[in-house]
């Protein structure tokens, strides 16, 4: 069993306090992403895991283990940087075998995890080859490799695909997820790109400023964000907010106007809401329909059209100048200075209160058909 278990983690870089204790579980052979801003804490954060950054304050356990005071070799982790950090004069064999020359494996020992893990990031046939000769991927994967031979009990990414093109990203996505189910192995992972978030994680950790705003599965974050921060960041594209006012409320619901005089109800939280107070009204653009249809709408002039295909995105302009996105068919008529009507499903909108707190409950995520 190999969780890793932060307790009020500190970290200070001087005077400067940049992690303000912080709790966090990550269980054993859970994949867990650290997902936030530039800045944030990520790094710092799996740099504490790892050993090293020294912790301010508070405890890290791996195993059971308290770890504060354990070097980083001494911890079983391996870690995989942004920046591959190889060896340039090294071949692809001598750098994934470095680690374990020096921790005095036996030779036969390091031929066969070198091999295996070849094996498993199919880069056999690049063992005697240097870095230089090798793609971005192909030499991220050396990186990983090297992590992988020294069979640490638990993984730490950071940002280990940001150096590649937006298709390898989504291949070595998919690759580094069928890792995790082949090794079996705790991993925590950092970026700052909410889609790998998603489509990686067993459970994310959204921070902020050194805080952890809100951890959920991937499923719970988009249907139930906490608050305004964790709704924009996740999903893609983001959020629209509204800002709107509490006509009336009843046992369980809010009547809220939306900017251009249209209603809505909304099943919420009504205990700390009064009528005639200012939201934020929450609808992902995947939620919307660009024929009026709904709960309550809001009319607007589209002003771009984005077609991909198999989807469009309008962006909106409605009457007070609020930028609203439709994700609309790829075979929408809609074009750019038609005037539509957005439709709203009730039941997969949001509310926010004017501290930014979600005062919806757990949305259905998309909307349930007529
Ligand atoms: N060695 C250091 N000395 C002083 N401040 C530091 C040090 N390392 C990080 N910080 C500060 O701590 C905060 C968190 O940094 P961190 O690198 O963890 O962010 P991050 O979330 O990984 O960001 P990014 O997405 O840009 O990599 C930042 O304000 C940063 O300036
Ligand atoms: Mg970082």
């Amino acid at each position: 069993m190999v969780e890793v278990r932060m307790r009020q983690v500190i970290k200070r870089f001087g005077p400067v306090e940049t992690i303000h204790g912080v709790d966090l579980d990550v269980e054993d052979k859970e994949f867990v992403v650290f997902v936030g801003p530039s800045g944030c804490g990520k790094s710092t954060l799996l740099r504490l895991v790892a050993g090293l950054e020294d912790i301010t304050a508070g405890d890290v356990f791996i195993g059971g283990d308290k770890v504060n005071d354990l070097p980083p070799a001494k911890r079983g982790v391996a870690m995989v940087f942004q920046s591959y950090a190889l060896y340039p004069h090294m071949t692809v064999f001598e750098n994934m075998a470095f680690g374990l020359k020096l921790a005095k494996t036996p030779k036969p020992d390091i031929e066969r995890r070198v091999r295996a893990a070849a094996e498993i990031l199919q880069i056999t046939e690049l063992l005697d080859r240097k870095p230089k000769e090798m793609s971005g991927g192909q030499r991220q994967r050396v990186a990983i490799g090297r992590a992988i031979v020294r069979e640490p009990s638990v993984f730490l990414f950071d940002e280990p695909l940001s150096n590649l093109d937006a298709k390898l990203r989504v291949q070595m996505r998919i690759e580094l997820a069928k890792l995790h189910t082949d090794l079996n192995a705790t991993m925590i992972y950092v970026t700052h790109d909410q889609v790998e978030a998603m489509t990686l994680a067993d459970k994310i950790v959204v921070l902020r400023d050194g805080y952890v705003e809100q951890v959920g599965s991937p499923l719970d974050l988009y249907r139930s964000p906490n608050n305004t921060f964790v709704a924009g960041f996740i999903g893609s594209p983001s959020m629209n907010f509204l800002e709107s006012t509490v006509k009336g409320l009843e046992n369980g619901s809010a009547q809220v106007v939306l900017p251009g005089g249209g209603e809505i109800k909304v099943n919420c939280e009504t205990g700390g809401l009064n009528a005639g107070d200012k939201v934020t009204f929450g609808a992902r653009p995947e939620h919307l329909m660009e024929s009026g249809v709904g709960d309550g709408q809001i009319p607007g002039d589209v002003f771009v059209v984005e077609q991909l295909g198999g989807e469009s995105y309008l962006y909106v302009q409605t009457e007070n100048k609020d930028m609203v996105v439709v994700q609309a068919h790829g075979e929408s008529k809609v074009k750019r200075g038609d005037r539509i009507n957005i439709g709203l499903p009730a039941n997969s909108v949001h509310l926010f209160n004017q501290d930014g707190r979600a005062v919806t409950r757990e949305r259905t995520g998309h909307p349930v058909p007529a």
